[in-house]
């Protein structure tokens, strides 16, 4: 017998990316969960049966800004597995995408076979491969085909702008997107042994003219939306489903 899905939690990095999500669904944050000398925070739901925490990186203490990229998102995971034993951890945000691989703004993607990093270049016999982490994921294509959604690899790196380098080291996959949390979460699901899935809503195209930050910003809103909309279905879809199910 399967067991159903009990807990999920899901890692965000941006409050402007969690925000419509916790809103919609009525969220409400759970009150000094975390020591107070860390950042992250968390939010909470139960959803017919489900309990649902999102994880939140937080705001960086000298910064005042939203603690981005896979320092903070492997902290933030390792307290998901700490407080919540999670069935399931979802690593939700946004991405750049490449247009000529079929990306459009606000497509929501979710991550397929394995996560790796693009920035994490040892050449060292062994290291070249470790560095490249390629954590399994979930498979979750009657999930993404049932929600309309493209499955993509993911791949992470430390950086919004793209080098030659990295960039050739993405491009061995395709459909792929570039973002900055997910194989960070995949390592900590992966030595918990917890089924991990990434969704992530596109706000740049990186083969294209503009500049990526200023797409970023200019399209954050409607990734957000979008990728909001995709996570409730996310979310409805769990109810009641074991792991086998999705
Ligand atoms: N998040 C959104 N767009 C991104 C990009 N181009 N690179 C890394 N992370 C991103």
């Amino acid at each position: 017998m399967t067991k159903p899905i009990e807990k999920v939690a899901i890692i965000m990095a941006m409050k402007q990316e969690a925000k419509p999500l916790i809103e919609e669904y009525n969220f409400y944050k759970l009150p000094k969960i975390f020591d107070e000398e860390l950042p992250m925070e968390a939010y909470h739901i139960d959803k017919e049966g489900i309990d649902i925490t999102i994880i939140l990186n937080g705001t960086d203490r000298d910064f005042q800004l939203d603690c981005v990229a896979t320092q903070p998102a492997t902290l933030s995971a390792f307290l998901a597995v700490q407080h919540f034993r999670p069935d399931l951890i979802i690593n939700a945000g946004t991405a750049g995408g490449f247009a000529q691989r079929g990306s459009e703004i606000g497509d929501v993607y979710v991550s397929h076979k394995y996560i790796r990093y693009h920035d994490r270049r040892i050449p060292l016999p062994g290291f070249d491969k470790y560095g490249m982490g390629n954590y399994p994921c979930l498979n979750a294509s009657r999930l993404a085909q049932k929600l309309g959604m493209k499955l993509a690899n993911v791949s992470t790196g430390n950086s919004l702008d793209i080098t030659p380098t990295d960039l050739a080291i993405i491009n061995v996959e395709t459909p792929v997107v570039k973002e900055m949390e997910a194989a960070a979460i995949a390592w900590v699901a992966h030595l918990y042994r917890i089924p991990f899935i990434a969704v992530k809503s596109i706000t740049d195209l990186i083969d294209n003219e503009q500049a990526v930050e200023q797409e970023f910003i200019k399209n954050l809103a409607i990734a957000s939306n979008n990728l909001k909309k995709k996570m409730m279905g996310v979310i409805d879809y769990l109810v009641g489903k074991s792991i086998e199910e999705l």
